[in-house]
Formats: C-alpha cells, sequence, structure tokens
C-alpha cells in the first residue's frame, strides 16, 4: 500500500461514513478554532452544545474578545480543563488586538497564539486554509501505530516525534483537510480503542495490527498518570440571605472560578478535631448548622473528596478571622447562580442550598 493508496482509502472511508458535524460545514478560521479547543480532551456528544452556545453568543472573534471573562467562563461551566477557556478568551483579544480580527493562515502564524498548540495550528491550517499541516491527536496514534506497526511509547517525545514525521509524509496533498478530518474520524469511529471494526476495515490486508493480532496492544502508551487524593474542606459561610464565596487564584485547579473558603486537610478529618485549628475569634462567632456528606469529584490527575460545613455567621469578627478573610465577598442566591463554579460546587448548592 503506497502513501497515496493509503491516504485514499481514509477519504473513501470518510466520505460514505463521516458524521453530520457543524464545524465541518465551515471554512471560518474562528469557528474552526473555536470547536477544536472545545473539542480537546471532550467527546464531541459532549462538546456540540457548548460549540452551539459559544457560535451562538459570540458569532465573531469580535463578539467573543469584547466578553467578560466571568461571562465565558459560566458559557464554559461543566466542560472542565478550565484553562482552555481562559486561553480561549485571551486567544481572541490577541487576535482582535494584534491581527485585526484576522487569524493567520500559517501554521507558524497560528502557533503564535495563547493556547494553541501544533494540533490546533494543524487543524486550523488545514481545515480552513487547505494547507498540508498533519494532525496527530490520541485517533492519529492509534490508527497509524496498527497500521504499521510502530510500537514507539506515544508519550515518549521520540515517539511522538516519529508519529508526527509519518503522519506528515502520508497527509494527501491536494486535500489535506479532508484527510485530517478523514484520520481522526476514522480512528473515533473504525479503528476504535476496544472494538475496531477489523471484519469492516477498508486497509485490514495491509494493517500490521490486524494481521498479527495486536490490535489491544497498540498504540504504546508507558506514562501512567498519577492521581492525587486531596481532601477538601469548605466553609459555607452564610450571613441573613447571603453567602460568602470568593474567586480561585493561579497555580491550583479552578483557576478564575469561584468557590468557598477552603481549607485542605491531608486525610478525611473529623469535625470536633478539625475546628479545633480554628481560631477562637471565628468560632464564638459562629454558629455550626450542618455538615454535608462527602462530595467525591474526579478530575484527570486528581480525586477530590470535599466535605462542605455549615455555618450562620452571627458577627462579621468571625470573618476577618479568616485567613481567606481579604477574598471572600457575600452574594445573594441569585448572583451566586451567574457566577462561573467548579461543578463540585455546582452540585453541591443544586442539592442543599438553591
Ligand atoms: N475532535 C477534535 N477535532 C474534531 C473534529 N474536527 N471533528 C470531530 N471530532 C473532533
Amino acid at each position: 500500500m503506497t502513501n497515496q493508496d493509503f491516504a485514499n482509502q481514509l477519504i473513501r472511508w470518510y466520505q460514505h461514513h463521516k458524521r453530520d458535524l457543524p464545524w465541518r460545514k465551515t471554512k471560518d478560521p474562528y469557528k474552526i478554532w473555536l470547536s477544536e479547543v472545545i473539542l480537546q480532551q471532550t467527546r464531541v456528544n459532549q462538546g456540540m452544545p457548548y460549540y452551539l452556545k459559544f457560535v451562538e453568543a459570540y458569532p465573531t472573534v469580535f463578539d467573543l474578545a469584547s466578553a467578560p471573562e466571568d461571562e465565558v467562563m459560566r458559557l464554559w461551566q461543566g466542560l472542565g480543563y478550565y484553562s482552555r477557556a481562559r486561553n480561549l478568551h485571551a486567544c481572541a483579544k490577541m487576535v482582535v488586538q494584534e491581527f485585526n480580527g484576522q487569524f493567520p493562515s500559517s501554521y507558524d502564524g497560528l502557533l503564535r497564539l495563547k493556547g494553541v498548540g501544533k494540533y490546533t495550528a494543524a487543524a486550523i491550517s488545514s481545515f480552513a486554509f487547505n494547507q498540508a499541516n498533519a494532525v496527530v491527536d490520541g485517533n492519529v496514534f492509534r490508527v497509524l501505530s496498527r497500521v504499521f506497526g510502530i510500537a514507539d511509547d506515544i508519550a515518549s517525545t521520540k515517539g511522538a516525534n516519529k508519529f508526527e514525521s509519518l503522519a506528515n509524509e502520508l497527509i494527501d496533498q491536494d486535500s489535506p483537510g479532508e484527510y485530517n478530518q478523514a484520520i481522526m474520524e476514522f480512528g473515533a469511529m473504525h479503528c476504535s480503542p476496544k472494538t475496531p471494526a477489523c471484519g469492516l476495515c477498508p486497509i485490514s490486508s495491509d494493517c500490521y495490527a490486524f494481521n498479527h493480532n495486536a490490535q489491544q496492544k497498540l498504540p504504546v502508551k508507558l506514562k501512567k498518570t498519577k492521581v492525587r487524593t486531596r481532601y477538601f474542606n469548605y466553609f459555607l459561610l452564610r450571613s441573613g440571605d447571603q453567602y460568602y464565596m470568593k474567586q480561585r487564584g493561579a497555580g491550583d485547579v479552578w483557576q478564575g472560578l469561584y468557590d468557598f473558603a477552603l481549607y485542605e486537610s491531608n486525610r478525611q478529618v473529623e469535625t470536633e478535631e478539625f475546628m479545633d485549628t480554628f481560631p477562637k475569634e471565628f468560632l464564638s462567632n459562629v454558629i455550626l448548622e450542618d455538615r454535608s456528606k462527602i462530595f467525591k469529584h474526579v478530575l484527570s490527575h486528581q480525586r477530590i473528596f470535599a466535605t462542605f460545613y455549615q455555618f450562620n455567621v452571627k458577627n462579621n469578627k468571625a470573618i476577618e478571622a479568616l485567613d481567606a478573610f481579604e477574598k471572600l465577598k457575600a452574594y445573594r442566591i441569585e448572583a451566586i447562580k451567574e457566577l462561573p463554579k467548579p461543578i463540585l460546587i455546582n452540585n453541591f448548592l443544586d442539592e442543599f442550598i438553591f
């Protein structure tokens, strides 16, 4: 099978089997960029409603660039990996301010944009501008490793570079955008991780994995991601009909989103033992009204166990005694509903407060 045969087979398969997806019907680099940022680490079914919401709220890059940060974060709420949303907003501003609202058309120009890496630059340059830059994502690793029998570790730099070179040799020079869509769609829908449809595959006779029964061994990924377990003790401080919240800072999960006063512990702690660690001025000016069940929240590299302590605040001295004092602000329920929040916080509020 020549490189051109490989490309032709994938494109033919794609033309018969492709899903009807809105971002495939446009050449607008803004919409293509938007869809690709949303679809990173996100399945099509989960990302679709977000794509439609964003396109409706912000039809052009100018609309997105001039939107308030909290509004963008609120629209993103539930998609996770929130740095993507902050980068999305920063990138829109950059395109407006530095490029007059026009996305660069070259791969290297695109790479200079905030949050745009090799994958996204290849996707935009090929889909919007028909340039021959190969995309390499999890689907492409899987298809190439199986068809060509490449056992290099996809999590290593050397392995990733090898796949990238091969992908750029294979790309169809006349229809690079369609080829890129085709190989990703083929990986997502046909050459799937657990149950590839080898019986219906147009290239199985040329496929190394099929011929060696190695579908489950390829691709090879060695780096195991370590999962860190954390214990969050949240203080839900109520004063009349207001609750205290704060915006999260840089350097940890959920930057820019709103949560409550947070005290992290290195294990699950009992109420009394935990309360003993707080200053008198706090304890004597609050009434502990409730302690929630333990909420478990799983992120890609962290497992969070969260407990919510609900306090009635009798006196402002209680708030002043907390080290989070300067960041905490009181909000009414209606205002809290509008703030961008981690799903963990949203779930707790939905169940117990709203
Ligand atoms: N995942 C990432 N980019 C995609 C695209 N353009 N179409 C379908 N799924 C995708």
